[in-house]
């Protein structure tokens, strides 16, 4: 508003605008004293990423629409539960999964990057086709983890909170990047419940879309990079993984910064 138009205002407007300035300035002071606000700014900062988390790149977006944590376990869930694909994921598509998944686990033997030995885990691991394979190939010490469990295959565990100890495996695999609400939670509790030199192998889609579930898409493996801070980059190469397209492999430092 420029100088001449303000002396133009009635007499009595003036004294009416600046009380109505003060209102504003003092309701913006309470509103930041409030208890809800407070709340919904922790609630933001212990969801919300490290700025170095990789979700500034346009690379990896958290697909918006879930309302709470409990809204997208409900939905997580709604798929596992789903009764038709249960019954298919363990009778039609079992042993023909199981082949392709004992191969895939045999050429990463060969590769040095799983042994007989080692305690591996499966994340997302629905029925537990993965630790089937895992166990075939002679990776005895398998178990798998979803928010629904399938005894003894896989047991119940969320993986933004992984039930486990720090260091507890040597070998950690999953294709479910793109069901995680938080990425850097998911990768945090892999590199946290990896022992020092651990192995993670992920396979993800970066050219296709994942499925109407997923919770975040994937452009390109620059973000992954960035979330797995305490680990290396092994490798990464083209895959035709049931729809996922990529596989990288980390390999946790034997000494970690935190
Ligand atoms: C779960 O599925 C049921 C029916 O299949 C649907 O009515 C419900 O809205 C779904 N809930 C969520 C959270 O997607
Ligand atoms: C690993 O286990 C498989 C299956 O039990 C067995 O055939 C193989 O000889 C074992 N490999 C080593 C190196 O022990
Ligand atoms: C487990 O590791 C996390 C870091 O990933 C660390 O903050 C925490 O203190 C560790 N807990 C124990 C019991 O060592």
């Amino acid at each position: 508003m420029n100088p001449s138009s303000s002396s133009k205002l009635p007499l009595l407007l003036k004294p009416f605008l600046l009380s109505l300035l003060l209102s504003v300035v003092f309701l913006a002071f309470l509103a930041t004293q409030s208890p809800l606000l407070r709340l919904k700014t922790a609630l933001h900062t212990t969801q919300y990423p490290p700025s170095n988390a990789g979700i500034g790149s346009s690379s990896l977006r958290i697909r918006r629409g879930y309302t709470s944590y409990n809204a997208y376990i409900e939905r997580q869930l709604n798929k596992t539960l789903n009764p038709k694909l249960r019954k298919i994921w363990t009778t039609r598509d079992w042993h023909r999964k199981i082949k392709v998944f004992a191969h895939f686990f045999q050429s990463l033997k060969q590769r040095n990057l799983v042994f007989n030995e080692s305690k591996a885990l499966s994340i997302g691991a629905r029925v537990g086709q993965e630790v089937a394979a895992m166990k075939m190939v002679g990776v005895s010490d398998a178990v798998g983890i979803d928010l629904v469990p399938y005894p003894p295959l896989v047991m119940k565990g969320d993986f933004h909170a992984q039930p486990f100890e720090n260091h507890t495996f040597d070998f950690e695999f999953s294709n479910v990047f793109d069901h995680a609400l938080y990425p850097w939670k998911f990768v945090g509790e892999i590199e946290r419940t990896l022992k020092p030199g651990g192995v993670c192998v992920l396979q993800v889609a970066v050219t296709r879309r994942a499925d109407k579930y997923s919770a975040n898409d994937l452009y390109s493996v620059q973000p992954l990079l960035e979330l797995f801070k305490e680990s290396e980059l092994l490798e990464v190469r083209k895959v035709d993984a049931f729809g996922l397209d990529t596989e990288v492999v980390f390999r946790k430092k034997l000494v970690e910064n935190y």
